[in-house]
C-alpha cells in the first residue's frame, strides 16, 4: 500500500494536509489552533488527539520509508553542495520547511541550548541574517562575525585554525567565503556540521533550496515548468546551485546571458545530460515562453578586469515593457540584492515574488537547522 493510500484510508483524521515529521507533529500538536485546523471531525480531547495522530504519523513515516527503501538521514550532515542531495531529500526538506511556517510566526524552543556560528568573510544581508533569525526562532542562539576585518584572519590566522576554534564554541557553522572549495575544506576540519552560505562563484546550496521551495509553493509543482535564468551565469553562484537542483526535475531550462557571462562549462555539461537546456543572449523571445524568470545581478566584485565588467554592466533590465508579452502567471524571482536588473515598477505586479523568496529563506533555513541538529527527523 502506498503512503497516499494509507493517508486516504485513515478512518478518523484527514491527514492529507499534514506534511510534518514526527518530532514536529509532537510539537505542533500541542498547539491548539493547529489541532483545530489540521484535525477534522475529531471528537476526543487534545491529549488523545496527540497520541492518536503521533501514532498514525509514526506508522506512516515508517511505511513511507519502507516503501521507498530510503532512509533520510540529516543529523550531523554538512551542507556543502546541492549536488549532494537527492530529489527525495529535497522533498523532505520542503515538508519540514512547510511545517516550520507556523513555528516561524510564533517561535519555539526546539533548539534551546544550541549555538549557530555564522562566519561570513564576504558581504551578506539575507543569508546571514536569515540563518540567525531562523536559529532564534527555534530557541537557539548565534555567535559570529560578518566581515573578515574583525576576525583573527586579519592577524594571519588560516581558515582551518579558525574553523577548529569555532568548532569548540558552536553546534553548527554557517560559512561564507570568497574561495571556491572553502566550505568543503571547513567541513574537513570541523566536527560539527558546516553549512555553505556561499563559496566564491561556485555554489550557494541553501539559496537553491529556498528558490526551489519558492517555485514549488508559488506554482504548485516544479515538474513540467519552463524556467529561464537571466544575467550573470558565469560568476553567479546561486544559478549554479539552482541549475544542478533543477536538473533533478522534469523542466526546460533557458539560459540567457551576455556571451562573456555564459553558464560555467562544468555546470552546463552536468545538467545537459539530464534536462533540455537552451542558451540565448536575448530575453525578448524567451519571456513569453516561460513560467519562471530567475534574474541575477552581474557580480561586479568577481570580475578580474573592471573593463570587462563595464562591457556587460546593465545588459538586462526587466521592466513592464520586457514583461508585456509574458504569461499571466509568470513569476519573477531574484536572490537579491538587485542593482538595476529589475525596475522598481515590477515590484507591485503579481509577477514579483522576490520578497516572498526572502520569507521562504527563513523557513527553509529553520528546516535545515532543525534537521541537521537532530531536532527533527
Ligand atoms: C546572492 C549571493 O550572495 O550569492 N545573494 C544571496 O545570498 N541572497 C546573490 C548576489 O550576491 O548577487
Amino acid at each position: 500500500m502506498s503512503a497516499s493510500d494509507m493517508i486516504n484510508d485513515c478512518p478518523v483524521l484527514d491527514l492529507r494536509n499534514i506534511q510534518f515529521s514526527l518530532t514536529h507533529a509532537k510539537y505542533l500538536l500541542s498547539e491548539e489552533a493547529i489541532i483545530q485546523t489540521q484535525i477534522k471531525d475529531f471528537k476526543l480531547g487534545n491529549a488523545l488527539a496527540d497520541a492518536f495522530i503521533v501514532d498514525k504519523l509514526f506508522i506512516l513515516e515508517m511505511h513511507t520509508n519502507a516503501v521507498s527503501g530510503v532512509s533520510l538521514e540529516f543529523e550531523g550532515r554538512d551542507i556543502i553542495s546541492i549536488k549532494d542531495f537527492s530529489r527525495e531529500e529535497i522533498n523532505h526538506i520542503f515538508k519540514t520547511a512547510k511545517s516550520m511556517e507556523p513555528i516561524a510566526a510564533k517561535g519555539s524552543e526546539m533548539l534551546r541550548g544550541k549555538i549557530l556560528a555564522t562566519l561570513f568573510f564576504e558581504a551578506s544581508t539575507r543569508t546571514r541574517l536569515s540563518f540567525e533569525a531562523a536559529m532564534h526562532k527555534l530557541g537557539g542562539s548565534t555567535i559570529g562575525f560578518a566581515e573578515a576585518e574583525i576576525a583573527s584572519v586579519k592577524k594571519g590566522e588560516n581558515l582551518a585554525d579558525t574553523i577548529r576554534t569555532v568548532d569548540k564554541y558552536a553546534n553548527v557553522i554557517a560559512l561564507r567565503h570568497p574561495l571556491e572549495g572553502a566550505a568543503r575544506l571547513a567541513a574537513e576540519f570541523a566536527e560539527v556540521p558546516v553549512i555553505n552560505g556561499g563559496s566564491g562563484a561556485e555554489e550557494h546550496p541553501t539559496q537553491a533550496l529556498l528558490d526551489l521551495y519558492t517555485i514549488n509553493k508559488e506554482k504548485g509543482r516544479i515538474d513540467g515548468l519552463k524556467i529561464a535564468f537571466a544575467g550573470d551565469l558565469r560568476y553567479g553562484r546561486t544559478v549554479h546551485s539552482l541549475a544542478y537542483a533543477l536538473s533533478l526535475y522534469n523542466v526546460e531550462l533557458y539560459l540567457v546571458s551576455p556571451e562573456s557571462l555564459k553558464m560555467r562549462r562544468e555546470v552546463l555539461q552536468t545538467i545537459k545530460e539530464k534536462i533540455p537546456v537552451i542558451e540565448k543572449t536575448s530575453l525578448e523571445k524567451i519571456v513569453p515562453l516561460v513560467d519562471v524568470l530567475y534574474v541575477t545581478r552581474i557580480q561586479k566584485e568577481r570580475f578580474p578586469d573592471p573593463a570587462e565588467y563595464a562591457k556587460v554592466k546593465g545588459s538586462y533590465k526587466i521592466d513592464l515593457q520586457t514583461l508585456s508579452e509574458a504569461k499571466k502567471d509568470l513569476i519573477v524571482l531574484h536572490p537579491l540584492p538587485r542593482v538595476d536588473e529589475i525596475a522598481a515598477e515590477v515590484d507591485n505586479t503579481p509577477y514579483a515574488r522576490y520578497f516572498q523568496q526572502v520569507w521562504n529563506g527563513i523557513v527553509v533555513r529553520m528546516a535545515l537547522l532543525s534537521l541537521i541538529l537532530g531536532a527533527t527527523k
